[in-house]
């Protein structure tokens, strides 16, 4: 065996041990990307050196296998797997290739594709006898997959008949997935039972179908999409044959009441493709679920069957696989950052990966129970994931590639900056810093708070400047900041004499504030910028919050006794009284904030219902959501059947649609302004 031979063997095996961990254990090692490296990687030198290419390379069948307790059952019709393109060109490829196939090199007319969502899930055949569900199958190896009728019947629960005039037989593929939002709720839910937390929905997806028990099936939230035909035997009752493009195949589907996407679109040629593609990518992280590429198909059926398929995939169709969101990199070190209410968050240091359209470096593992459950270790490979706005993430450890001598990640006893004791709280798993504002960890933190947007707004006031004064000794308290001089700005790093003037102008101005603002600026834990708002606009007058009791605080909105408590012990620290007491004799001062003329929260329409905002309004989103709360409305981020309202802006997506699937009001901002009393 010569050298690109044995290279080409240890990739079919390697390819061969992860499709295995894929597709039969629902237990993937690497990220996707990484696998259809791999793939490449072995296509690549199989064009190179065809004299080694086999039939039984990864690269010419459906990737896949067979848990050995389901049955084995063998599919009428192959399921196939799909080409894949990573970029425009390939697709300009593909689209070239079709023209030649169907001779129309030298015609204007342009081919009609089908353009869906590539959902990440797990493909389905099901079998539908004079319209009843007869048996239900996954792909396996695209020949035979594995029985799973009992479980699909469950999943379809009402909907195992087909309406209207079926087929005598109907075989119909298709996705099981599940939306992100279930995906979240059900690990949670994992996570409370001290029961498997699955890695991503569809991992989740896979293994709550592949279950022996229907009822663990019935409980989990699957849905079905269904995307293509398997074999259709008319029978007797002609009156409704499939039709002859695959555009108006799914209607047809839908009509049997089977489900289909609402993101299929009918696109011309290349660029009608690519048109898709850049519009799914921008909507990507709004859709209800994850999607990990967009598929184009030739809608003519008798197009489809002229250029045919390989062993492996259908010639007419293409996967374009969406940039990765996941991918691996190693751990550097594990650091621990102090808060500035003085919590411990471990940060993991990452050799640089670009995921997800960023580099990652840093991120954080939350806590001690998460390091935990990760068990993740100085100089592991790890999977390293980031959606969207999401803040990334590490999903798992490669165990394998664990270097010998690893050693367990051991959570500090002392603070790292002020060696205080680390304290765990006895209610959720936070661990904190008993060294208070004596810390300067946790003074750094509270001052750049102070000068922040939101708060004092004392612009030029950065981090580093603020780390350069406390470990310059310059301030202790943020009623020092105001005692500065411009001898003193002057003489830091990096400062020259025009800037330190503006500095100085900057505090100036910040002494003229807001209650609300001042209240979020001193860093009362629990106290964000809305609860400030309402402990101003309900009290008007510091000394009336300083010295409100538990009662008075939990009547205003917003306030819970958690917050109740914070509040009051804050007030009850001497060092915090006198603070405030040094920024008011500074200078700093706020006018009375007006009496609230607005209906009480309990009389407004929206009090006590549950709101989901969408698509563009007028005024800012934050500001409709301050509105809504304002008047005793909770405001939520998804929309479902506990769902009152729906406020739908311009360019409302997929949110408006669900809203129209689940029957719930929607307002336009008019009404919604009408109802607020807001409407002039
Ligand atoms: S069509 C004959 N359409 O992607 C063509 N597949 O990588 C068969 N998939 O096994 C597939 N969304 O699990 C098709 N809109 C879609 C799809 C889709 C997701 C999955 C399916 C398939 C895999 C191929």
């Amino acid at each position: 065996m010569n050298a690109t031979n044995k290279k080409i063997a240890a990739l079919r095996e390697q390819i061969e041990a992860h499709n295995y961990r894929y597709h039969v254990l629902d237990d993937p090692e690497i990220p996707d990307a990484e696998y259809d490296r791999l793939l490449r990687q072995l296509e690549e030198l199989e064009k190179a050196h065809p004299e080694f290419l086999t039939k039984d390379s990864p690269t010419q069948k459906v990737g896949g296998g067979l848990q050995k307790t389901f049955e084995a059952v063998a599919h009428s019709t192959p399921m196939r797997s799909l080409a894949n393109a990573f970029d425009a060109e390939q697709v300009e490829a593909f689209d070239k290739r079709m023209r030649e196939a169907l001779d129309m090199e030298e015609s204007k007319e342009e081919i009609e594709y089908v353009a869906e969502v590539k959902l990440d899930g797990l493909a389905v055949s099901l079998r539908f006898e004079n319209g009843w569900l007869a048996r239900a199958a996954t792909r396996g190896d695209g020949s035979r997959g594995e029985n799973i009728t009992h479980n699909m019947r469950r999943v379809l629960a009402g909907a195992t008949f087909l309406r209207g005039d079926a087929p005598a037989v109907l075989e119909v593929r298709g996705e099981v997935f599940m939306s992100r939002e279930n995906f979240a709720k059900l690990n949670e839910s994992q996570r409370e039972r001290d029961k498997k937390v699955f890695v991503n929905p569809r991992n989740a997806a896979a293994g709550s179908l592949r279950q022996l028990d229907p009822n663990i099936t019935a409980a989990r939230p699957l849905e079905l999409c269904c995307y293509a035909l398997g074999e259709v035997e008319a029978g007797d009752s002609a009156k409704n044959p499939p039709p002859p493009t695959h555009w108006e195949t799914l209607r047809w589907l839908a009509a049997f009441g089977l489900p289909v996407s609402d993101f299929t679109r009918k696109v011309a040629g290349a660029r009608g493709c690519l048109a898709y593609y850049e519009e799914m990518l921008a909507k990507r992280d709004e859709l209800p679920f994850d999607i990990d590429g967009v598929v184009y198909k030739v809608s003519r059926l008798d197009w489809q069957r002229e250029t045919g398929h390989t062993a492996k995939a259908p010639r007419w169709a293409l996967a374009h696989k969406l940039p990765a969101q996941e991918k691996i990199t190693k751990v550097e070190s594990i650091e621990v950052q102090v808060g500035r209410t003085g919590a411990i968050t471990p940060v993991a240091r990452l050799e640089k990966v670009f995921v997800g359209g960023v580099n990652v470096s840093n991120v954080t593992l939350h806590n001690r129970d998460e390091i935990a459950r990760l068990d993740v270790r100085v100089g592991d490979s790890v999977v390293v994931r980031r959606a969207g706005d999401v803040i990334p993430q590490i999903l798992s450890v490669a165990l394998k590639d664990r270097k010998k001598g690893a050693r367990k990640f051991v959570f500090p006893k002392n603070c790292p900056v002020c060696g205080a004791n680390i304290v765990q709280e006895e209610e959720g798993a936070i661990a904190r810093c008993s060294g208070g504002l004596y810390c300067d960890a946790q003074r750094k933190e509270h001052i750049k708070h102070f000068a922040g947007r939101g708060a004092m707004d004392i612009e030029g006031l950065g981090d580093k400047l603020v780390e350069q004064l406390v470990d310059g000794g310059l301030i202790r308290t943020v009623a020092d900041l105001y005692a500065l001089t411009k001898e003193q700005f002057a003489g830091l790093e990096r400062m020259a004499e025009k800037s330190a003037a503006n500095l100085l102008g900057a505090l100036e101005k910040s002494k003229d504030t807001t209650l609300a603002r001042f209240l979020y600026a001193l860093g009362i834990p629990l106290v964000g910028e809305a609860t400030a708002e309402s402990l101003a606009a309900a009290l008007r007058d510091l000394e009336k919050v300083a010295d409100a009791d538990e009662e008075t605080l939990q009547k205003i909105p917003d306030i819970g006794p958690l917050v109740a408590r914070s509040i009051i012990s804050f007030f009850n620290e001497e060092h915090n009284r006198e603070v405030i007491a040094a920024l008011r004799a500074a200078g700093v001062h706020w006018p009375r904030p007006e009496k609230q003329v607005q209906a009480a929260a309990a009389d407004s329409p929206f009090a006590g219902k549950s709101v989901v905002l969408t698509g563009t309004l007028s005024m800012p989103r934050a500001e409709a959501k301050k509105l809504l709360q304002s008047l005793g409305a909770r405001v939520s981020a998804a929309v479902s059947k506990a769902t009152d309202y729906v406020i739908v802006g311009e360019n409302a997506g997929s949110k408006a649609t669900r809203a129209e699937e689940l029957k719930i009001a929607m307002l336009d901002e008019g009404e919604f302004l009408e109802m607020a009393g807001r409407k002039r």
